[in-house]
């Protein structure tokens, strides 16, 4: 038997952008049951006891930690078994977690290391939970991209990150966003809503300690505006958007492919 609640699951959720995302939903609705996917059990549990001790009074939806490491299959299935037994089904998946590598290493390693997680592990976390989604009557598939990710924006001259590197991690989440586009094909037939996701800017560990201070030195926001929006993706607020070609835009409207 199915749980009546709306099941959420974020991948990556131990930091950052999928953290927040996760007090956001919790904060939103009591009718919500989140996931807080965490690679590491321990950091997942401490960052869970930080919540509730952060945001007691204002948590309406339940949350529970989910060990998941997307670049483990075994990990990735041994979660979507205990989604399976737990809920019976799954109506949001999260796409969140990623990496952007910042130790020099060759163009090889950096590539394979970036698209394992940024990709690959994507992929697999999909095709995983995919049967748990179709049990949902509304089922959501949201892939956590970037605006790094965008090839229009990277040629445009007047685009402020026109001078920004960061070719591998670009890359991959344009690989991200061709994924995303073929799974809201694919997944039309059955009433998946599917989409990428800009969150912005935002101040978080992705680049490291040395990454967070040149983040706050350079405006980026808190990543709690990524949460909020995300919010508004999960509770249908942005389907219009949702139906239109390209990323689903933190500050509202597109961003091109
Ligand atoms: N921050 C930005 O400006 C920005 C902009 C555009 C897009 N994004 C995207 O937003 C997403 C979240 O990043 P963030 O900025 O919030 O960075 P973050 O603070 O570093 O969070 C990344 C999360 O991903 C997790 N993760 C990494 N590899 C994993 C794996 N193999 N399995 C499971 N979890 C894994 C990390 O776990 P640990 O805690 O164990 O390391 C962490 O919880 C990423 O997809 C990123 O590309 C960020």
């Amino acid at each position: 038997m199915a749980s009546d609640k709306i099941v959420i699951l974020v991948t990556g959720a131990s930091s950052g952008i999928g953290l927040e995302s996760v007090v956001a939903l919790a904060r939103e609705s009591q009718d919500f049951d989140i996931l807080l996917g965490s690679r590491s059990t321990e950091k997942g549990k401490k960052m869970l006891e930080d919540i509730c001790h952060s945001h007691a009074s204002s948590l309406k939806g339940t949350i529970s930690v989910l060990q998941i490491d997307i670049t483990d299959q075994k990990s990735i299935l041994d979660a979507k078994e205990k989604v399976e037994t737990k809920f019976g089904k799954l109506d949001v998946l999260i796409n969140n977690a990623g990496i952007a590598v910042t130790r020099q290493t060759d163009t090889l390693t950096n590539l394979r290391e970036t698209f394992e997680t940024n990709v690959f592990g994507q992929a697999v976390v999909t095709e995983a939970f995919e049967s748990l989604l179709k049990k949902s009557s509304n089922p959501r598939l949201i892939y956590i991209s970037s605006g790094q990710g965008s090839i229009t924006n990277r040629l445009d001259p007047t685009h402020k990150a026109y001078k920004t590197r960061g070719d591998y991690y670009r890359m991959s989440k344009t690989a991200l966003n061709m994924l995303a586009a073929c799974h809201k094909f694919n997944f039309a037939e059955w009433g998946c809503k599917v989409c990428a996701f800009n969150p912005g800017f935002c101040v978080t560990n992705l680049t490291g300690e040395a990454g967070r201070a040149m983040r706050i030195q350079h405006g980026a926001r808190d990543p709690r505006d990524a949460a909020d929006a995300l919010v508004k993706v999960v509770t249908g607020k942005r389907d219009a958007d949702i139906a239109k070609s390209g990323m689903v835009d933190v500050d509202g409207g597109m961003l091109p492919w």
